[in-house]
């Protein structure tokens, strides 16, 4: 059996390295197929070395452009070596035009799909993720949803049952794999000049929190605010495309510590040490569910209400006075809650089942 994975962004590397470690250590048939969606160092090759993943077989070096432009640049890249490689099975894990253009490309030649954190809906179909991973999951053989609830939306989308597989998510595997690591290895606190639990983490680059104005410049102040506040530092790395639109749009804050994107080590020690950590990034909800840190989502609705329902996160959308409200919130309750993503055994589950299925 010939295994191809489709990878191009910071999350697919990261929630895909326990799948393809897996993979490398029962001897299986594998490449790796990078369409450079991701290309900066510290947005793609710092993960491949830190987790010490196999570089690329491939590299479609597509960049960045339009949706269209990207979606299409990825589909007749991997057409191209599918053709030529004929693998059994590939493999693609998310939302990305990368994970849409890379099934797209795959149903049509018959090989088979497996989708990886398959059946999260939003049901906003204004995000480009939503429209992605819908027609990802209708093209999929083998869809491996992490939880009940993901299994649920595709059941309700008529998927028959008995393609379905929960597994949980691998994100798990790669926190409980690193988190000890990180701490020995990242120095970031240190670096920053920041303290458990007195800082505030930050991300956001969704299109719909960056490319609009207004929705950005109130995050901005909602920030601002929040340092006024409580006066403890808030660090925020920053995605590339907003430090694009930020530049564009000639904002910025004097009271939030900005700074370039971190590798994962780094990362995961900022979440964990954080407060509290801000963010409308799907899978930072996910790792702060985790690792016990109370997350304040910077958006309306998520495809991630697991975290709703055990606690560990809360939507407070764009409005300053409702993010403040909402660490406030936070702040105060239990943080005591169930990781509802599995045990951390994804990884090592989707690869039994595609051993057994195809
Ligand atoms: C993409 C995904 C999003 C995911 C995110 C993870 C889609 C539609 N969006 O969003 O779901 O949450 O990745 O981070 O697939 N840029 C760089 N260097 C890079 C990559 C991007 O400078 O290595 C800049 C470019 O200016 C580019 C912008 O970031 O135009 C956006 O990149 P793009 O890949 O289009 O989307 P993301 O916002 O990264
Ligand atoms: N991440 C990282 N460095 C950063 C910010 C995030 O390593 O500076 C990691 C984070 O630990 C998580 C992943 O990137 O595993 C999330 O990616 P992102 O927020 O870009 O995408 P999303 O999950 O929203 O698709």
């Amino acid at each position: 059996m010939k295994i191809s994975i489709i990878l191009g962004t910071r999350p697919e590397i990261i929630k895909l390295s326990p799948i393809i470690h897996e993979c490398k250590k029962l001897n299986l048939d594998l490449f790796i197929l990078h369409t450079g969606q991701h290309y900066s160092f510290d947005m793609d090759r710092v993960f491949f070395q830190q987790l010490e993943l196999p570089l690329p077989n491939y590299n479609l070096n597509v960049g960045s452009g339009s949706h269209a432009e990207q979606t299409a640049k990825i589909l007749i890249g991997v057409e191209k070596i599918l053709h030529k490689e004929k693998p059994d099975i590939v493999l693609v894990e998310g939302d990305t035009n990368t994970v849409l253009a890379g099934a797209l490309a795959a149903v049509k030649l018959h090989i088979k799909i497996g989708h990886v954190e398959s059946g999260l809906r939003s049901y906003d179909y204004t995000m480009p993720e939503e429209i992605n991973r819908i027609l990802t999951d209708h093209c999929s053989d083998i869809l491996f949803a992490p939880t009940n609830n993901s299994k649920q939306n595709l059941r309700y989308e008529n998927i028959q049952a008995n393609k379905i597989f929960i597994t949980g998510n691998t994100i798990v595997d790669a926190v409980f794999k690193y988190k000890k690591i990180a701490a020995k290895k990242s120095n970031i606190l240190k670096d920053l000049g920041v303290c458990h639990k007195e800082y505030f983490l930050v991300t956001v680059h969704r299109q719909e929190n960056t490319d609009d104005i207004n929705r950005l410049k109130r995050i901005l102040k909602g920030l601002t605010q929040l340092h006024k506040k409580y006066n403890i530092p808030i660090v925020y790395p920053v995605h590339p495309r907003t430090q694009k639109k930020m530049k564009e749009f000639a904002l910025t804050s004097e009271r939030i510590k900005l700074v370039k994107p971190v590798d994962f080590f780094s990362f995961l020690q900022l979440e964990e040490h954080s407060r509290i950590v801000l963010t409308d990034s799907g899978g930072v909800q996910e790792e702060t569910c985790i690792l016990g840190t109370p997350c304040v989502t910077l958006r309306d609705n998520t495809e991630r209400p697991e975290t709703l329902r055990v606690g560990s996160n809360i939507l407070a959308g764009t409005n300053p006075e409702k993010i403040l409200d909402c660490v406030s919130i936070m702040d105060e309750k239990n943080k005591k809650w169930t990781n509802p993503y599995g045990s951390g055994d994804a990884g090592k589950k989707i690869v039994t089942i595609i051993k057994k299925v195809v």
